[in-house]
């Protein structure tokens, strides 16, 4: 007996050892570095159109996290990452070419955009990848970060970098990880389709389903319709003062989802904040006001498509 009782306090002994060894490695070795392949981007020359259109899609986008108090896209902190990943604080992407994108090629900035991998090889923790988005979009974005919008100018500020928690960093060694660059061309859907337009929305340009998905941890990048749980929400966000705030199910549930809403309703939360049955939106729900009706209406049309989903998400806003 008294054998059998040491080899296995030996056997776990040699297990802890092992998994501390383990968390030292994740800990203190530098994060994983990635190949850059530069992908083949076809040349574009920006006109006006295009400029406007990535406007407003970065607007919708990126801005939130890009732009800056002094109103140029210098970067900043964000407050809504949960310390239990880390801390993040966004780039500089004015145009300057040391501290901002105009250090980046076109190509460069649309294999970032899709596949998370800096210039540099290192991955973009905390920022989505947008795989799904048309390439019409991409080049628009980029069309519109290589104009001279004033928010644009060059700026030589330089934001700390990321500091990925132990579990940021386990996570960035298992499933934050690059998506491959997609090898065949992605369309906007077609006109006139609000189903398929909204879901585009959700799922590939507004990434409203990351939030809206009860987690993080368990996002299907891939198919994002296979997530667990599909905008059924509690998400863990934080708000501008540290502390937690829980996205809300957006599934047509009648009970503890958007059943009970209007069209209308709805379009007026999503644009604006203000919300029939409570209070306004609170960050980081910003509202959408680049969206058009058409878009909002879309989007509604497309989460009354989805299955629904009894999850109460009031019950954890409770939780001491
Ligand atoms: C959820 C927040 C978030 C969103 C949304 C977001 N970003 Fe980022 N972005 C980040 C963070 C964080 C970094 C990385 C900072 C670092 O690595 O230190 C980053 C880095 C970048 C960089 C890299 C700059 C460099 O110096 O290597 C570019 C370019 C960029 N973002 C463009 C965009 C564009 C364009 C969009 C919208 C399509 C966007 N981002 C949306 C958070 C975000
Ligand atoms: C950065 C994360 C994030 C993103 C992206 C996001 N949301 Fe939200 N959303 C939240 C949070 C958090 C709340 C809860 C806000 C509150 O309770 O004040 C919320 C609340 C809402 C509500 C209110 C529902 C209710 O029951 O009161 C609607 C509607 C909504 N979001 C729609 C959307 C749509 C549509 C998109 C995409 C266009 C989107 N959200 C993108 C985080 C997000």
């Amino acid at each position: 007996m008294k054998k059998v009782l040491k080899i296995a306090g030996y056997t776990l002994g040699a297990v802890v050892l092992l998994l501390a060894i383990g968390a030292g490695y994740v800990n203190f070795s530098p994060l994983p570095k990635y190949e850059v392949v530069v992908p083949d981007y076809p040349q574009f020359k920006p006109d006006s159109t295009m400029i406007a259109e990535g406007k407003r899609t970065f607007t919708l986008v990126c801005n939130n996290c890009h732009m800056a108090e002094s109103g140029k896209l210098e970067g900043k902190f964000l407050p809504e990452i949960p310390e239990f990943f880390g801390k993040a604080w966004s780039a500089n992407i004015t145009s300057h070419p040391v501290y901002g994108s105009g250090r980046y090629s076109n190509a460069e900035l649309a294999n970032l955009l899709r596949t998370g991998i800096q210039k540099d090889g290192d991955f973009v923790p905390f920022m989505p990848q947008f795989k799904h988005m048309s390439d019409e979009d991409i080049r628009n974005i980029i069309a519109y970060l290589r104009s001279d919008a004033p928010e644009l100018a060059p700026s030589d500020v330089a934001q700390p970098a990321v500091q990925p928690s132990f579990i940021g960093k386990l996570l960035c060694r298992t499933i934050m990880k690059p998506a491959p660059y997609p090898t065949s061309p992605i369309s906007v859907p077609p006109a006139g389709d609000a189903v398929a337009l909204g879901k585009y929305l959700v799922t590939a340009k507004l990434d409203c389903y990351g939030c809206h998905s009860p987690s993080f941890m368990e996002i299907d990048g891939d198919f994002p319709e296979k997530t667990p749980g599909y905008l059924s929400g509690g998400n863990e966000l934080q708000d501008m003062e540290g502390q937690p705030i829980f996205s809300r199910n957006l599934t047509p549930d009648k009970e503890t989802g958007l059943g009970n809403w209007t069209e209308e309703q709805f379009v007026k939360a999503v644009k604006t904040g203000i919300r029939p049955n409570g209070p306004a939106l609170r960050f980081p729900m910003t509202p959408f006001t680049a969206l058009t009706d058409e878009e909002a209406k879309a989007i509604w049309a497309y989460l009354q498509t989805v299955p629904a989903i009894n999850h109460d998400v009031n019950k954890l806003e409770k939780k001491p």
